[in-house]
């Protein structure tokens, strides 16, 4: 059920009609909360596909409560999406930009290339003063290179500025994320922009007030803007892969690192998010950001201090050599110089998305350690409740199925590896049945393993 929003009043505040560009993950649930925020919003992809799906009322990715809110936002008339640059530049005054910076081919640091076409193709069309605001995830010094582009490439003498502001939704929690933010950042260059930027989020600032909520704004210049984000994902990252690492001593000590991250996350000044131990931590952010963010440091003369962040993503990829291993040994074969020789070994698969509540594979730990399975000469059999669609086109290697209960029929191991409900949720006498032999691999670290142990489970967690 989503949770409806009454648009804020328009008589008495500046509303900014406002453009994305990109409509990703990221794009897409920006614009559609602004719309349910009362302002007038264009989304804008060179993907036609997705916008014919999006004016149809059709979300073309799986993220809680977003369907919904599109239909919503397109009967009321203050939500389209377009493949029609012109339309964009002429409609909004506060354009941002959401496309995609991947990792770049065979380096680490980031592929600005969509931004570069993102905002020559919209600066080519202007015709008025607008504001250009960054969002995507950039190498610090990016909105600089923005501001010169759009210099290069917009009309003469139309003074369009460039802003910036970072965001920090999290894939399957979107939707909060933009609405109800823990905070909100952005930078400008003038008194003008500021006050757009203001204006902006004004919607949500009210919503707030409404809520008895205070949502902390940060104004600050634009090198800091960029950097805040990368920042916040590089300190998560190697919050995760702290834990990890004590996972690894907790497994070599017989201790219980799930107790451990309880225990420590106690102390506010640790806290306990973040902290769950498992396969590592993966998606189209944490991973390549701190890549990205090591590698512009190098750049900028300071990469020493930022060693640390390449141990970080080690201690990461490792998880993955790490849980072969271990299923390995669950299933009771040794591992040669090569890793082990699963052959013959039937698998069951839970989970092939970067996490739960999302049908995003974009360099999943699961699935990639399903292809190692796989390499090892695994029969592995994969369920996902909402990525299956994504995780076939991307390693057909592997068999899928489109039930929980065709993955675990004879397996000889089942390896719980996405803390889906449905997964979360699973009963150890009745999974017992379905099974050839009752040996459990819990990735996710989600279930008690004494209750496993008690129905006859051979249980192997992570770092317990
Ligand atoms: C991340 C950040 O959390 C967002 O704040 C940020 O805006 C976003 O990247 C981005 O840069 O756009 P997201 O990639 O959606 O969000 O996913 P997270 O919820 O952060 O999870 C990342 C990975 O860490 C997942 O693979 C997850 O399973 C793993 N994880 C998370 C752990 O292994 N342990 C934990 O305790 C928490």
């Amino acid at each position: 059920m989503v949770n409806a929003i009454q648009p804020p009043s328009q008589n008495t505040t500046t509303r900014p009609r406002i453009s994305f560009l990109g409509c990703g993950y990221l794009g897409a649930t920006y614009a559609i909360c602004f719309a349910e925020l009362g302002y007038e919003v264009v989304g804008f992809d060179v993907d036609a596909a997705k916008i014919e799906s999006f004016n149809t009322g059709v979300l073309p990715m799986h993220e809680p409560g977003l369907p919904e809110l599109l239909k919503k936002n397109l009967e009321s008339g203050r939500l389209r999406f377009t493949t029609d640059v012109q339309a964009v530049a002429d409609f909004a005054d506060v354009h941002f930009i959401c496309v995609g910076t991947p990792q770049r081919k065979g380096e680490h640091g980031a592929d600005l290339s969509y931004i570069e076409t993102a905002v020559v193709n919209l600066s080519k069309h202007l015709s008025r003063k607008v504001l250009i605001v960054g969002k995507s995830t950039v190498p610090v010094g990016t909105a600089q290179w923005v501001q010169e582009l759009v210099d290069r490439h917009a009309p003469e003498g139309l003074g369009v500025e460039v802003g910036w502001s970072p965001e920090f939704l999290q894939e399957s929690n979107a939707m909060h994320d933009v609405l109800r933010p823990n905070r909100i950042v952005y930078a400008s260059q003038s008194e003008w922009a500021s006050q757009l930027l203001k204006d902006v989020h004004r919607g949500i600032l009210e919503l707030a007030a409404v809520e008895d909520r205070e949502v902390p704004v940060v104004e600050t210049d634009l090198a800091t803007a960029e950097l805040v984000k990368v920042a916040a994902n590089a300190f998560l990252a190697t919050k995760i892969s702290f834990i990890n690492a004590m996972a690894d001593l907790s497994e070599a000590a017989g201790a219980d690192v799930v107790d451990l991250a309880r225990a420590i996350g106690y102390d506010q000044r640790i806290g306990n998010r973040f902290l769950r131990a498992g396969i590592g931590f993966g998606g189209g952010c944490l991973p390549k950001d701190i890549r990205a963010l090591s590698a512009r440091a190098g750049e900028l003369g300071v990469g020493e201090s930022f060693r640390f962040l390449d141990e970080v993503d080690s201690v990461n990829t490792r998880r993955r050599t790490h849980t072969v291993r271990a299923v390995a040994d669950l299933a009771g074969r040794t591992s040669g110089p090569n890793g082990p020789d699963l052959s013959g070994v039937r698998i069951a698969y839970l989970g092939a998305t970067f996490k739960p509540d999302t049908d995003d594979i974009r360099d999943s730990p699961a699935l990639d350690i399903a292809r190692r399975l796989r390499s090892a000469r695994a029969d592995v059999v994969v369920y996902d409740p909402e990525g299956l669609e994504n995780a076939k086109a991307y390693a057909p290697e592997l068999s899928f199925v489109k039930t929980l209960a065709e993955a675990v029929a004879d397996a000889d191991v089942v390896c719980a590896m996405v803390p889906w409900e449905e997964f979360r949720t699973l009963d150890p006498e009745a999974l017992g049945r379905q099974v050839a032999e009752r040996r459990i691999l819990d990735g996710m670290n989600a279930f008690d393993p004494e209750q496993w142990r008690k129905h006859g489970w051979s249980y192997q967690g992570i770092g317990r």
